[in-house]
């Protein structure tokens, strides 16, 4: 079960092999959560509640100029920043890898993001990669990247056709 992070999870043994990711679970996912800053949503299991894979989500302004030209076009002008849901972090423990569940909680949080965007818009979901490995993971999903950032970004607008019934 996907689940925000609250205290009674178990986060201290979570290993994805990325050191920033390891370490932001442990040291400060719960502070941020608690600040408003990110929502930190976990998958765990069993009684000790351990966590096995965890994502971010929070609000994010994207300066309209960091669209490539064909995007721009397709944007109103009068808008100097566009709202999107920065998926910031997505990982899951090394020892599950290969298992389905990256897919599962990338999906839980394109789904997530879509039916807040229903309430609140938000015009993509963007992905801020940390290396090259964590691309090709964003690219297998169809995202796209933003020019001079590094970051991704998938419109909220092909989410549509994966979640509209
Ligand atoms: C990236 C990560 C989340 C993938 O999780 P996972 O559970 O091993 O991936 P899954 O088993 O769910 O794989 C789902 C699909 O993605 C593909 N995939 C997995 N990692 C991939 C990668 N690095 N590049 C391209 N495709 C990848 C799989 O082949 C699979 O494809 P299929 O469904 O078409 O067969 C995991 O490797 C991880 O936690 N890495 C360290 C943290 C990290 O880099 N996070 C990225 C965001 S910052």
């Amino acid at each position: 079960m996907v689940e925000l992070l609250h205290r009674g999870h178990n986060k201290d043994g979570f290993d994805c092999s990325k050191e920033l990711l390891n370490n932001y679970l442990r040291n400060q996912a719960g502070q941020d959560v608690k600040r408003k800053l990110s929502a930190c949503y976990v998958l765990a299991y069993g009684e000790t509640k351990s966590v096995i894979g965890y994502y971010t989500l929070s609000n994010y302004g994207i300066p309209i100029s960091s669209f490539s030209t064909q995007i721009r076009k397709r944007l109103p002008g009068t808008y100097t920043t566009i709202p999107t849901t920065l998926l910031g972090r997505l990982a899951i423990d090394k020892s599950r890898h290969g298992e389905g569940l990256g897919k599962i909680l990338l999906i839980d949080a394109l789904k997530r993001s879509w039916e807040n965007s229903q309430i609140v818009a938000s015009y993509a979901v963007v992905v801020d990669p940390l290396d090259e490995e964590a691309k090709s993971f964003y690219l297998h999903y169809g995202f796209t990247e933003l020019p001079d950032s590094g970051k991704m970004f998938i419109p909220m607008r092909t989410l549509d056709e994966l979640f509209t019934i």
